[in-house]
């Protein structure tokens, strides 16, 4: 299946005849979560994302001075707290090898109307940064683990960084009492899905929630394949039929992940079906890159340059 490259249309949209009081783009929907890449830079070469043979030593990343400094996504934050958006995630490449990332958060987190800060990591830096973030005020924290099985996991970052190093920087998240600590597993046929039980098992009764994601064409440089999609369906089976979970009421309108709870208490998962149940009717979110370009669909290929605009102010 191939994902329309721009579902979603650039124009964004206030309408005053249907009395929207934050904006909506152009099929009705409101802007509820902005996505804020700190650096494209990464330390992994996870093949589905940064293949190595693309981003070797010639690939040209940005320079700092490209950067949207911390000023100005404080300002556009603040901007968009104003048209609607609650929702922070902060997001990279790996956004902690943004120097002095804490110091974004702090001012993101004193924003009227930002209710929710949340950051997606690959966790290597966690053992060392961990605490300075939650000091700073973050409450929320994902980190993506695709498999417990420690070769795999090697192959799958691109042979940068060792499991343990994760598993420690989880457990550091968990102990300094992040409230939210969710892990992503981005699920391929054939790759990980045979390791579903062994996280399932490893994360039970803990407090990391986990969400297996499906494998999404995020472009071309990951020569996605249809038949690599291990479907979220097949996924609740397998786990149900380990130990038994059903539905939980979604939290808020535009949810992605569906939620289930395990019947016997010991916590909650979900699952992301981005590929067999799009959920683009109701999708709330935007992107800014670390140059400051906003995007209105993760697939869309142009984006608006904020960063000259502001420039020109
Ligand atoms: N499909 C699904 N999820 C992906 N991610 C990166 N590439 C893909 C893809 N092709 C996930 C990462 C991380 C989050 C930022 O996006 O694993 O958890
Ligand atoms: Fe991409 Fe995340 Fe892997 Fe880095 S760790 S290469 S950003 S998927």
């Amino acid at each position: 299946m191939n994902m329309n490259p721009d579902p979603r249309t650039n124009i964004i949209v206030a309408d005053p005849e249907r009395q929207l009081s934050s904006v909506h783009d152009s099929l009705g929907r409101p802007l509820h979560d902005l996505r804020i890449s700190v650096i494209d830079q990464c330390n992994f070469r996870c093949p589905y994302c940064m293949p190595e043979k693309n981003y070797a030593q010639h690939y040209t990343f940005l320079k700092s001075s490209e950067w949207l400094t911390f000023e100005e996504i404080e300002r556009l934050a603040r901007l968009f707290a104003q048209l609607g958006v609650s929702k922070i995630r902060l997001t990279g490449g790996e956004p902690l090898l943004r120097p002095q990332l804490p110091e974004l958060v702090k001012r993101l987190k004193n924003i009227d109307g930002i209710t929710d800060l949340a950051l997606t990591t690959n966790g290597s830096l966690l053992m060392r940064e961990a605490a300075r973030l939650k000091e700073a005020g973050l409450t929320r924290i994902t980190v993506s683990l695709d498999t417990l099985n420690q070769d795999l996991f090697r192959k799958l970052n691109g042979y940068k960084a060792t499991l343990d190093r994760i598993l420690d920087g989880i457990k550091k998240c968990e102990e300094i009492g992040f409230k939210t600590i969710k892990i992503n597993v981005v699920l391929q046929k054939n790759i990980n899905h045979h390791h579903i039980l062994d996280l399932v098992r490893y994360f039970k009764n803990r407090k990391p929630i986990l969400r297996f994601i499906e494998y999404m064409d995020v472009g071309n440089c990951n020569e996605w394949d249809p038949q690599a999609v291990f479907p979220a369906a097949d996924a609740v089976k397998i786990i149900n039929a380990y130990s038994p979970i059903v539905p939980m009421e979604s939290n808020y309108y535009g949810e992605v992940a569906s939620r289930y709870a395990f019947t016997d208490g010991s916590g909650e998962i979900g699952f992301i079906a981005s590929v067999t149940q799009p959920f683009c009717r109701t999708c709330t979110r935007a992107r800014l890159s670390a140059d400051g370009k906003l995007y209105t669909c993760l697939f869309a290929r142009r984006g608006i340059d904020m960063r000259t605009l502001m420039h020109h102010k």
